[in-house]
């Protein structure tokens, strides 16, 4: 697991929930339960929620806190909070004498239901937070068994690696190495329905796309996504329409190489050259749009 994973002097626990980012999104097909074949390539980016443990012997609760977690109410750290149906999860697995409750406090730093797996980077985290903290150490392959349960981008967010995810989100393979890049993240604000957006998909199934040796800069992986597409794209602007204005003033910034929708949207993504451009035409798109989140940084 390449996951940040931290212990602070008060014995707090803290792992990092990066956000995924789909670089080109493939729906390929569709299984006979309705849900969807894909194609995609996953990278994750510098921002993301934070989920911290506090080990206690009171029962396992959670907190939502940061700019999305207050927003969200109380009523979003129940039991049907996907962290605490990872933990539930998790503790099946073993003797369970490492288990214990306490306090797990979700950062929450990333727009919910905006197509960047907020919820699925937080149970992954949780998965792997826990498993270190109750000692359960069950492997990457439980993991992922377990993270399939819960969700169909939960295995991806496990890995938190650049990835090619195929299947509904459990196959998954090796990709080459990314070449250093900046990406700008920008949502308006309105949460889009996934399912709404499958169904108004329309038209042929996309290929497989041809995944290259290798990406040898920036400009090649450029060249390689400017053939492949999001398959959602479409449908999502069609659901929201002013999607279609927040790619057209990404891609207008300076140094902007590519501007994309991620998942089912609505959040869409910017390549630039370097981080450091990434953060400078984030600054401009927030200071043009007070009522839209934007974050410009690097690649995990
Ligand atoms: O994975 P998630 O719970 O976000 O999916 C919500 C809905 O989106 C599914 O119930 C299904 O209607 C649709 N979906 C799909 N194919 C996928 C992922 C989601 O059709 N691969």
């Amino acid at each position: 697991m390449t996951q940040a994973f931290s212990t602070t002097s008060d014995n707090t626990l803290v792992e990092a929930a990066p956000a995924k980012i789909n670089l080109y999104l493939h729906v390929t097909g569709r299984r006979e339960d309705g849900y969807h074949l894909l194609d995609s390539l996953v990278v994750f980016a510098q921002a993301g929620d934070v989920l911290r443990y506090v080990p206690g012997p009171e029962p396992l609760h959670l907190k939502l806190t940061g700019r999305f977690g207050e927003t969200l109410g109380e009523s979003a750290a129940g039991p049907d909070n996907l962290v605490m149906k990872a933990a539930a999860a998790l503790a099946t697995v073993g003797d369970g004498t490492g288990v214990q409750g306490g306090c797990l406090v979700l950062e929450k730093n990333l727009p919910v239901a905006s197509g960047i797996g907020g919820g699925s980077a937080d149970a992954a985290a949780a998965l792997r937070l826990l498993d270190r903290a109750w000692g359960i150490n069950a492997g990457q392959q439980t993991l992922l068994t377990l993270a399939e349960r819960l969700g169909a981008d939960v295995p991806v967010c496990v890995l938190g690696h650049a990835i090619r995810m195929e299947g509904i989100g459990e196959v998954l393979s090796p990709v080459p190495a990314l070449p250093e890049c900046g990406m700008v993240l920008v949502n308006c604000g309105q949460a889009v329905s996934t399912p709404e957006v499958f169904r108004r998909r329309q038209g042929a199934f996309a290929n497989r796309a041809t995944i290259p040796a290798g990406w040898p800069d920036v400009q090649a992986l450029i060249a390689f996504l400017q053939e492949q597409t999001n398959s959602l794209e479409d449908p999502a602007c069609d659901v929201c329409p002013v999607v279609s204005k927040v790619l057209a003033d990404i891609a207008g910034q300076d140094d902007c190489l590519l501007s994309r929708m991620s998942g089912s949207g609505a959040t869409c993504f910017g390549l630039f050259p370097t981080a450091e451009s990434a953060r400078q035409a984030a600054e401009r798109l927030a200071d043009a749009h007070d009522a839209w989140w934007v974050w410009g940084g690097g690649l995990k």
